[in-house]
């Protein structure tokens, strides 16, 4: 038979992604490409302790369960964003999702039409870009300097396209690991306020500092929504890159008829997410072998080691003519290529070499990803972070040699 698909799935089936990680699976192939943390260091022991004790609680576990997630879990969100993150929230606020990417995906289904135009910090995850091409919105990049977006640039745009939501991700953004200032958080939660905008806060990677300041916060832009409660910001995050992403357990919190209309959303898409994956969660989170903020503590030592490993390769000869800012959090750098270069082009070239990045036009809404390529540290070992590098430097070094 001949298959006739959506017109907006044409770009979503042709994506270069879907090669990239077609390779990463031969054990030959090295990727810098994907979105995976560390699974050395995911807590395996104490998961399987956690799953002997949940199975042995009963049948129930293998029941379905409320759409909105497991309770007790909500609960114990709630009460870690209270005490640690200055709000103040109540679980009915909360949906536990599939992923952050479901989370996007309903509130997207919730709230955009074809032809809706939505704002996005650009760069931004690939995964969001998709989500927004499939529902057909426009999508309007929006600027940022080191400390985040540029308010007035983002009120003409607002004022110019009335948008339904702006995505972005203030602390540790997917790509670039940036942060905004204080006055910049304010201050864009001032215009969403003005222009009727809900703000969709990305925080997936919001535990990944890697300056290890503890205890230093970023003031989450739903926090300063007055404490979770003002109604202006949608918050959503996951446990995938701070425990395991095969838990595949995130969430939306934020005002109760956005919640309930995920929520019903939610129940047509899969009824619910995986009960026996959140009890287990929630009996690792409340174990008396395991330290939540231990955990992350021991995760971003980790992760700031393989950074700075990643950031010496990057002064390579080989590397020479490539400009990056230190990433503050997260798990990637974003590299600027030099004048010239185009990042597709390149990665065409470095495939048969056996390794990938991720070309910035998959996280850029406009044209200037073209430029860029986004460099995964957390994943690779320190060997495969170094031959990686060293094949993608070469591949770099060969294209500036021609010109
Ligand atoms: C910024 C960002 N948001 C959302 C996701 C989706 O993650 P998950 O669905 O596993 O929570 C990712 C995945 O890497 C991401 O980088």
């Amino acid at each position: 038979m001949r298959y006739s698909f959506a017109s907006r799935t044409v770009s979503l089936l042709s994506s270069p992604l879907r090669q990239i990680r077609e390779n990463a699976r031969l054990n030959s192939f090295i990727s810098l490409a994907e979105e995976l943390p560390a699974q050395e260091l995911f807590p395996v022991k104490l998961l399987e302790e956690a799953a002997r004790d949940v199975l042995a609680s009963g049948p129930d576990v293998l029941q379905y369960g409320e759409p909105e997630g497991f309770k007790p879990l909500r609960e114990w969100l709630t009460a870690e964003w209270g005490g640690r993150k200055n709000t103040l929230v109540d679980p009915s606020q909360v949906l536990l999702t599939t992923g952050t990417q479901q989370a996007i995906d309903l509130v997207v289904r919730l709230i955009v039409d074809v032809g809706d135009s939505v704002l996005v910090q650009n760069p931004t995850s690939p995964g969001c870009l998709q989500v927004l091409s499939m529902q057909g919105a426009k999508v309007i990049p929006v600027v940022s300097d080191g400390n985040g977006l540029l308010v007035h640039e983002l009120e003409q745009q607002m004022k110019l396209h009335c948008p339904k939501l702006l995505f972005a991700a203030p602390t540790f953004s997917n790509p670039t690991g940036g942060v905004w200032d204080l006055g910049r958080r304010k201050d864009v939660l001032d215009l969403c306020r003005r222009h009727n905008v809900l703000f969709v806060e990305d925080d997936s990677y919001g535990d990944l500092d890697l300056n290890l300041k503890r205890g230093e916060m970023h003031p989450s832009l739903f926090a300063l929504d007055d404490g979770g409660q003002g109604g202006q910001v949608l918050y959503i995050g996951s446990f995938s890159k701070t425990i395991a992403p095969a838990l595949r357990t995130g969430w939306a919190a934020g005002a109760i008829p956005v919640i309930e209309g995920m929520t019903v959303l939610k129940q047509l898409a899969d009824m619910q997410s995986s009960t026996m994956n959140q009890r287990l969660l929630h009996r690792l989170l409340t174990g008396p072998r395991f330290n939540w903020h231990d955990h992350l503590a021991q995760l971003n030592k980790e992760y700031s080691t393989r950074l700075k490993l990643m950031l010496e390769l990057l002064k390579r000869p080989l590397w020479k003519e490539v400009t990056w800012r230190v990433p503050e959090g997260g798990m990637y750098v974003w590299v600027r290529l030099p004048d010239g270069l185009d990042s597709a082009m390149l990665l065409k070239a470095a495939l048969p070499k056996g390794v990938a990045f991720m070309p910035g036009g998959l996280c850029t809404a406009g044209k200037e990803g073209a430029s860029h390529i986004r460099l995964n540290f957390s994943h690779p070992g320190r060997d495969e972070l170094l031959l990686g590098m060293n094949l993608i430097g070469e591949t770099i070094a060969e294209f500036t040699a021609r010109r």
